[in-house]
C-alpha cells in the first residue's frame, strides 16, 4: 500500500515537470506602512482571495549583473499569520526557462541594499509601462482592508534556458506564459489546491490494493486445490 502511494506521488511529480516553487512560513500580521510605500511599488498582489495569476514574464539569458535572468517582484498579502504556504509557477515545456522563487519579509527586503535596489528598479519600470490590466489588479488591492495584515515580497527570477540557431531568439527571448499560484498548506502538511488530487490518488491506491488482494486470492485458490488433489492421489 505504501509502495503504491510512493509510486503514484513519484508519477505526479514527474507529470508536473515544469513547476518551480518556494515554501515559506508567513510572518506575523503587521500594520500597513503609514507612508504607503508598499502601495507605491505598484507590485501585482497575490492573496488568498486572488491566489492565481496568469501572466507573461520577460526572461533573459544570464548575464554578469543578472546571473539568474530577469528579476520580477510581486506582493503577497493578507495571508494567515505564521502558516505554511507555497507559491508555484507553472509554464509550458515549449518555452524552456529556468525559474527561481524567493519570498522575503518586508524587514529583510528593506534591510538588504541589493534587494531594495532590485525592488525599486522593478517598481520604476512598472511606473513607466503600467497596463490597464495592471491597474485593474491594483484597484482590487485598494479595496482590501487597512487593518493589520501580513506582507511578503515574492521575487521571481526568469532565465531563458535554450539554444537556438535563430539569432532573434538568442538575443531577445520571448516572454514566457506562466501561472503563478499561491497555496496554503492544510494543517501545515498538504497544499490546499492539491487536496482533491491527493484524495483521488489515495482512493485509487486503496482500490488497487483491494483489487490486487482479490486477484491474488483468486490465483491462489486453484493452485491450492491442485496441491490438495495431488496429495490425495
Ligand atoms: C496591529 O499590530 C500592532 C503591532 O504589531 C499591534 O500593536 C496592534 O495591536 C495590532 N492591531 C490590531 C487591530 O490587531
Ligand atoms: C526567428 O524567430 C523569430 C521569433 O520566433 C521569428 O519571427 C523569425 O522568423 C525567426 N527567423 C528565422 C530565420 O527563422
Amino acid at each position: 500500500m505504501k509502495l503504491v502511494l510512493i509510486i503514484l506521488f513519484a508519477l505526479l511529480q514527474h507529470a508536473a515537470a515544469n513547476v518551480e516553487k518556494t515554501i515559506f512560513i508567513s510572518p506575523q500580521a503587521q500594520p500597513p506602512p503609514k507612508d504607503a510605500s508598499i502601495d507605491n511599488l505598484l507590485l501585482v498582489p497575490l492573496s488568498e482571495g486572488l491566489s492565481t495569476l496568469r501572466t507573461e514574464l520577460e526572461a533573459s539569458f544570464p548575464t554578469e549583473s543578472e546571473p539568474h535572468g530577469t528579476i520580477h517582484w510581486f506582493l503577497l498579502e493578507g495571508l494567515q499569520p505564521t502558516s505554511r504556504y507555497e507559491v508555484r509557477i507553472c509554464w509550458m515545456a515549449t518555452q524552456p526557462t529556468s525559474f527561481s522563487l524567493h519570498a522575503y519579509d518586508v524587514d529583510t527586503a528593506f534591510a538588504h541594499s541589493g534587494l531594495l535596489t532590485s525592488l525599486s528598479d522593478y517598481s520604476y519600470k512598472r511606473h513607466e509601462k503600467l497596463t490597464e490590466a495592471d491597474e485593474q489588479l491594483l484597484h482590487q488591492r485598494k479595496a482590501s482592508p487597512t487593518e493589520n495584515s501580513t506582507f511578503l515580497f515574492l521575487q521571481i527570477l526568469a532565465a531563458a534556458d535554450y539554444y537556438s540557431l535563430n539569432d532573434t531568439l538568442m538575443t531577445t527571448p520571448p516572454p514566457v506564459a506562466v501561472d503563478i499560484i499561491l497555496d496554503r498548506y492544510i494543517l501545515n502538511v498538504f497544499p490546499e489546491s492539491l487536496l482533491p488530487t491527493g484524495l483521488y490518488l489515495m482512493l485509487l491506491a486503496a482500490g488497487a490494493w483491494f483489487l490486487s488482494r482479490w486477484i491474488s486470492a483468486l490465483l491462489v485458490r486453484p493452485s491450492s486445490v491442485e496441491e490438495v488433489s495431488k496429495k490425495t492421489n
